[in-house]
């Protein structure tokens, strides 16, 4: 059985009942700018817990805040440092997490048990107007995932929430289509809860970005926090990902424009930059598993910014599921 509405218009109408739906328990999944996430009412237990269902995620894996401003920090944090307040003034709405430590508003089943809690306002026109209808009727804010199960590829447009989820789904949960995702790769995680920031997971906003907007140095990418982005086999199609190999006849190859295709290998993508590089990646993972092959083969990126987010994304998609 197949479920989960598809809203191909959200119109202003189609964003207030969809809020409606949030405030009722249903799942509505959303696109933002980095990639699609399946939002639950952040104060709900029992509509959290289908996230979780409808994912197949273990449970102790805490959950992203999508709140509509940085107004809304102090609802859900305490402790906040400077340098924080810094970067959302600076990058937000964008793709950026901050992780926190808890108010009391942040319960167990959003936390997983811990301390901290992640916040982000995502920059994108359908889920900031779902935010604010949501907040209109009392909603405090949107706990979202990506909309994709356990381990496998992020989705960055509607059809792919729907191809990914859409058997898990109840009638009444939607399933907003809002284009394709502008970034393509998950949000940049920054602990907060520190006397100065760190990286947890590297995405659009780079290392330089938030030394500019904080003045502060930041030392490499940190892993002692939990974060289920960081285990090791993740956002991994069915196909074998081959890292910055040649493809052969009947392989699949991602990689820039300038690289040319072997012949014989079925070129997926051939983005001019690394920007483009992160909005193409993931479909074109997924294109690899929509014509059924075996292997697909990416030459990686070099160079920094959004460059490092790509190459770890890539290394864990190379380890298989
Ligand atoms: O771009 C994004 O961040 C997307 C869109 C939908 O906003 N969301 C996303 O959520 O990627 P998810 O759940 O797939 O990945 C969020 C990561 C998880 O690895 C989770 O463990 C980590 O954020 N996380 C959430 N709260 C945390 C916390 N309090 N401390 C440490 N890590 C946390
Ligand atoms: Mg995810």
């Amino acid at each position: 059985m197949s479920a989960g509405q598809f809203v191909s218009n959200c119109t202003a109408d189609a964003l207030s009942q969809a809020a409606t739906q949030l405030k009722a328990g249903s799942l509505v999944a959303f696109p933002t700018e980095t990639v699609y996430g399946l939002g639950a009412d952040a104060n709900n237990e029992a509509a959290v817990a289908r996230i979780y269902e409808v994912k197949g995620r273990p449970a102790n894996h805490p959950l992203i805040v999508h709140i509509g401003s940085m107004q809304a920090i102090s609802d859900w944090a305490t402790d906040i440092p400077e340098y924080a307040i810094a970067l959302a003034r600076k990058y937000w709405p964008g793709p950026m997490t901050l992780i926190f430590k808890r108010s009391d508003l942040a319960m167990n089943f959003i936390t997983g048990g811990q301390e901290s809690v992640g916040l982000r306002v995502p920059e994108h026109t359908v889920a900031l107007a779902l935010l604010n209808e949501f907040s209109k009727i009392g909603g405090k804010g949107i706990a979202a995932p990506s909309a994709n199960r356990f381990g496998h590829v992020s989705p960055t447009t509607a059809t792919a929430v729907k191809e990914e989820l859409s058997e898990y789904l109840l009638p009444e949960d939607l399933i907003l289509d809002g284009g394709p995702s502008q970034v393509g790769v998950e949000s940049t995680i920054i602990d907060c809860t520190q006397s100065a920031p760190r990286i947890l997971r590297p995405g659009a906003i780079t290392i330089e970005m938030i030394e500019e907007a904080t003045g502060e140095k930041i030392s490499g990418v940190g892993d002692e926090i939990r974060v289920s982005g960081s285990l090791e086999n993740h956002y991994a199609p069915r196909a074998k990902v081959l890292l910055n190999t040649e493809a052969r006849i009947g392989e699949g190859l991602i990689a820039l424009a300038d690289i040319p295709t072997p012949s014989g290998a079925i070129r997926l993508a051939e983005p001019r930059n690394s920007e483009e590089f992160a909005r193409v990646m993931y479909s074109a993972l997924r294109d690899a598993d929509a014509r059924k092959l075996e292997k697909v083969v990416v030459i990686e990126p070099l160079g920094e910014g959004i460059a490092i987010a790509i190459r770890d994304r890539l290394e864990r998609a190379s380890k298989g599921r």
